[in-house]
């Protein structure tokens, strides 16, 4: 049987987030307002585009971070988390950088950044809890803002457009908490659907749902955590968004967007880019947002081998252009491509690294059947390597965020 988390079951358990309203009566005497839910997200395919102005594929996790919240008469806010039973209180007037660090800063900062857009928020009491898998590529911080978000706008009584909201997590994740993301994860978290990827223009901010429904043909989206400890992912990610910076600068474009626009070919950059290590960031933006497209024309017309291909061209192009794959998740790739057909078990359509990078979830486009075999597989693998054993999931594409109760 394999694990599908269907928002009921599976190895992160969603039973961990029932009774959030009895929680917040418990710790402060008192019923919520509500109770909001933002989800994780995958990244089908689209890695390192988003903060170039490209294409992203992403679709939404049943795993989510939720929050229950009520207003207060005053500008103070507590907010505490099940995850670790810790509580911040801070006010509402002073609120700024630096003011409130750690977990509760992505909280904190969504409320400010939704203050310095002049949206005037009351203070609040919130309770959040989550069963996103942390330090995953799975964005359980786009999870938490956007879910925070959500909850206090509509406790201020303020509507905002989805892409909006999107702006303004993403805003205090770059600003209040300091890590440059683009607006893939946010934006996913906020506009995703079931049965659909999302096909977002990071440029336009135009999206498309492209249906993803994989079951009905036999085939399902594997995730593996490689549990492999991040190495200098912050430093690591902002430094690869200034590399494609520096090369758009030296092409003389405004975003490296414009390359697809004007047709380069992947060919023409040498003539154009002397320095070899800004020609293989350049490039894997390049041929990554034509993957992008390429991904969707696959999923329109059922063309699924292809589809396999983008990805694990996807991943080579991480590993070789970009540079943020790690040896757990090569070898993780490796394996599910490489193993063996026997009985039940077949390898895997397509898999690549998600996410931003440097360890993470690994995705595998594969026969449903096949699930049991390729998990058992990549495990033995890992071990024998020395590495930590991945754990696995498969997963479906689920709605973006709402209002539970
Ligand atoms: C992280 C960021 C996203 C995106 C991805 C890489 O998840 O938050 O904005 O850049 O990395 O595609």
């Amino acid at each position: 049987m394999s694990p599908e988390i269907d928002g009921r079951d599976g190895p992160e358990g969603r039973d961990a987030l029932e009774g959030l309203a009895e929680r917040f009566h418990a710790v402060y005497g008192r019923s919520a307002a509500g109770i909001w839910a933002a989800p994780g997200r995958v990244n089908l395919i689209g890695e390192h585009t988003d903060y170039n102005g490209g294409y992203v594929l992403p679709f939404a996790l049943p795993q989510v971070s939720e929050v229950a919240a009520a207003a207060r008469e005053d500008r103070t806010v507590h907010v505490r988390s099940l995850l670790n039973g810790e509580t911040a209180e801070f006010s509402l007037d002073g609120l700024a950088p630096g003011v409130v660090e750690g977990w509760a800063s992505y909280a904190a900062g969504v409320l400010w950044s939704l203050e310095q857009a002049g949206h005037r928020l009351p203070g609040m009491d919130l309770l959040v809890d989550s069963n996103v898998p942390v330090g995953a590529g799975l964005s359980s911080s786009a999870a938490l803002e956007c879910s925070v978000a959500l909850a206090a706008t509509e406790i201020a009584g303020v509507v905002l457009p989805a892409a909006e909201l999107a702006r303004l997590a993403q805003h205090a994740e770059n600003d209040f908490v300091g890590m440059p993301c683009g607006i893939m994860d946010q934006m996913t978290a906020v506009a995703a659907e079931a049965e659909h990827a999302l096909l977002l223009d990071t440029r336009s901010m135009s999206t498309e749902q492209v249906p993803f429904t994989l079951a009905q043909d036999d085939l399902a989206l594997l995730v593996l955590d490689s549990l492999a400890e991040h190495r200098l992912v912050d430093g690591e990610y902002a430094a690869r968004r200034a590399q494609c910076e520096a090369g758009a600068r030296m092409l003389g474009v405004k975003s490296l967007r414009e390359l697809t626009d004007d047709g380069v070919a992947p060919e023409d950059l040498p003539a154009r880019l002397t320095d070899e290590v800004t020609l293989r960031r350049v490039r894997h933006v390049l041929t990554e947002n034509a993957r992008v497209l390429a991904a969707r024309e696959a999923l329109r017309t059922g063309a699924y081998a292809q589809l396999g291909e983008i990805l694990s061209a996807a991943h080579a192009s991480a590993r070789d252009d970009f540079e943020i794959t790690v040896e757990e998740t090569d070898t993780m790739v490796e394996t599910l491509l490489r193993l063996p057909a026997s009985g039940d078990v077949q390898p895997a359509l397509g898999a690549r690294q998600v996410g931003g990078g440097f360890g993470g979830c690994v995705i595998a486009l594969i026969h449903a059947d096949s699930f049991d075999g390729l998990l058992a597989a990549v495990q033995d693998n890992a071990r024998r390597r020395g590495f930590t054993e991945p754990t696995g999931f498969l997963a479906r594409a689920c709605p973006g965020a709402r209002r539970l109760a």
